[in-house]
């Protein structure tokens, strides 16, 4: 018997034109959902075919009243940016709970993007301080950008955006964009990191993850009392901040589980014993944000993202007669 599966491509996903805020709040319902154990997500699993590169597997059921499962394929590789190739690529498929069917498949680039910087901004939401006027964003790319954007709805005084990348076109390329985005904010980039980072009231990291990570960002480079948010990994904050931060990830169990397999988070990342909370425990308000002292993020991403952030576009896919049906 064969049935309607919709396919929703990356345009089509862009026209709905969803707004930064409006996922912010879908991956905090994620994260809300995970805090009061409503989720079942494994931690997302990969295989390595070319050096410092990924192709993982992220599935996830936020059950109770939300009631979404799927599953996302998604590629990291490094080599595909200088070829003009997306670094993150993939397919997000959503499935019907109740019978398992395939309902949906949609790019996953998009999805990734947007919901990446969507959890930046929730964890920015509970941990910045709310004077917050400096931005630094190292790594200039679909991340750099996303990320800038979800600050721009936490940090309303935000005024200043210091970049720094290793490739000229993407800082020009980021600052063509953003500065639009952001007109009243002074855009300054720079050739070195210290002075990227030095004055910085917040600080995310956006290089591509590594298995020899350099760790190049370190704590005499930056304000005591900064925000420091890895979207990569353990790649460019030093171990040293990580360690005296008020340290949070996204989910404590991915966390100590790829920790454990030993590929990434050696050599001095916080260790179970030393994480303050989970992003689940403080949006389901088990753990209080902090916003003073040193805070450092190490924000994986999660499959509980990629579903509440496809079940968004979905819906309103759907309710716009968007996407073309295939049948299987
Ligand atoms: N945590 C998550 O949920 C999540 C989701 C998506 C992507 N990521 C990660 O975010 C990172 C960025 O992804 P992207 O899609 O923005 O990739 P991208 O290729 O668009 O951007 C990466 C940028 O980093 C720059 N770069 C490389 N080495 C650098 C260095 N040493 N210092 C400064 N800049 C450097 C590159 O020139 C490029 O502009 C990757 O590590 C990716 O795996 C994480």
């Amino acid at each position: 018997m064969s049935f309607d599966v919709l396919w929703i491509s990356r345009d089509e996903i862009e026209s709905l034109n969803i707004t930064m805020p409006r996922i912010m709040q879908a991956v905090e319902q994620g994260f809300m959902a995970l805090g009061t154990n409503e989720v079942e997500m494994p931690a997302k699993i990969g295989i390595h075919p070319r050096e410092n590169c990924f192709i993982h597997a992220m599935p996830c059921h936020v059950a109770g009243a939300v009631d979404h499962c799927g599953i996302k394929c998604v590629s990291g590789y490094p080599p595909n940016t200088p070829k003009g190739l997306p670094y993150i690529s993939g397919i997000m498929l959503l499935s019907e709970p109740e019978t398992g069917l395939p309902r949906a498949v949609m790019d996953a680039g998009w999805i990734t993007a947007w919901r990446t910087g969507a959890a930046s901004g929730v964890y920015a939401s509970h941990f910045g301080r709310r004077d917050t006027q400096s931005v630094a964003i190292v790594g200039a790319g679909v991340q750099g950008k996303v990320n800038l954007i979800a600050m721009r709805e936490v940090f309303p005084k935000l005024r200043q955006v210091n970049v720094y990348d290793v490739s000229d076109t993407q800082t020009d390329n980021f600052l063509s964009e953003m500065r639009p985005e952001l007109p009243a904010a002074e855009f300054k980039a720079y050739q070195d990191i210290s002075t990227t980072v030095a004055d910085a009231d917040v600080i995310i990291t956006c290089t591509p993850i590594v298995e020899s990570p350099k760790r190049f960002i370190t704590k005499d480079m930056i304000k005591p009392e900064a925000l420091c948010i890895s979207v990569d990994y353990c790649s460019a904050f030093s171990e040293e901040i990580m360690q005296e931060a008020t340290f949070i990830c996204d989910n404590r169990n991915q966390y100590i589980w790829t920790q454990k397999q030993g590929a990434y988070f050696q050599n001095g990342y916080p260790r179970a014993d030393s994480i303050y909370a989970d992003m689940g425990e403080v949006c389901a308000g088990m753990k209080p944000g902090v916003r003073e002292g040193l805070r450092g993020g190490v924000l994986m991403g999660i499959a509980s993202h990629d579903v509440m952030t496809a079940s968004l576009v979905y819906g309103m896919a759907a309710d716009k007669g968007l996407g073309t049906k295939v049948k299987l």
